[in-house]
């Protein structure tokens, strides 16, 4: 395969709103051609007033960043890096889920785009890719409160789409779609699809909660395998069972003692 990248336009607004189908996450759609990170485009955009369902999309990233202060491999032509703005009026306290539901919509995407994906706690979506699963896509939620509630949340996702190649740090654990399956995929579908998925399941929470996004969750998630996790300087050990309806992961030690993680990550 060669390394030409898809046009660099498949990204650009009349593109992409030609072919969106949501109400309202997307319709106030801008591309960069780079950037330093999504993530704080919006967040400078919400805090200028933007509306909800801004999406920033971006070709390139110079500061990328995932959670636990790790950097995202951002290069250009290849991949999804994309940013989201919601402003859900509730309860900062209700609002954990909403990283789960992002990746379960993900999860949905992919499997209909003929991936097959998995979803790991808490936000890292992997695919089969030499023997085993790899990861291919992780989301960075980042929210500011006004007391107990919500100002505003960044969704942010990152999905190594078409790299063909990835940096030697990662290449032992991370893949792209392109590297996993053998062929591309067109940015701008996933882009849409994504969104239309989201859309569903944030107006669902919205309306209902978030039992049937977290139904989904498990459906594409990697349960009942052993996992070591760090939380509040500990590390835990055990086989995480499931989760909670706040979307706290449920680990199942040795002694049979079931320990609720918030944080960390399930590796
Ligand atoms: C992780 O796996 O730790 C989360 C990775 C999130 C990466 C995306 S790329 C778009 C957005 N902008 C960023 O700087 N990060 C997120």
């Amino acid at each position: 395969m060669s390394q030409s990248p898809l046009p660099e336009s498949d990204l650009t607004p009349g593109a992409v709103l030609r072919r969106l189908r949501t109400r309202r996450l997307g319709r106030a759609y801008e591309f960069l051609s780079a950037c330093t990170s999504t993530n704080d485009v919006v967040r400078g955009c919400a805090a200028a007033g933007a509306a909800e369902g801004l999406v920033i999309v971006a070709d390139s990233q110079s500061a990328g960043r995932g959670r636990l202060g790790r950097s995202w491999h951002s290069p250009p032509g290849q991949n999804l890096y994309l940013s989201l703005l919601l402003r859900p009026a509730l309860p900062a306290r209700q609002v954990t889920p909403l990283t789960l539901l992002a990746g379960a919509a993900l999860a949905r995407t992919l499997a209909e785009a003929g991936a097959t994906p998995r979803l790991r706690w808490p936000n890292d979506l992997l695919v089969p890719a030499a023997g085993e699963f790899r990861k291919a896509a992780g989301i960075l939620s980042e929210m500011a409160t006004d007391g107990e509630g919500v100002r505003h949340i960044v969704m942010g996702v990152g999905l190594n789409v078409n790299s063909q190649d990835l940096p030697p740090e990662l290449a032992r654990r991370a893949t792209s779609l392109c590297m996993a399956f053998g062929r591309a995929f067109d940015r701008v579908q996933l882009l849409v699809d994504f969104l239309a998925a989201f859309e569903a399941t944030y107006d669902d929470f919205l309306a209902r909660g978030p039992a049937s996004g977290l139904a989904d969750w498990r459906r594409h998630a990697d349960l009942g395998r052993v996992c070591r996790i760090g939380q509040d300087g500990t590390k835990v050990e055990g086989v995480a069972t499931d989760i909670d309806e706040s979307g706290a992961l449920l680990v199942r030690d040795d002694a049979g003692h079931v320990h609720r993680m918030v944080s960390g990550e399930s590796g």
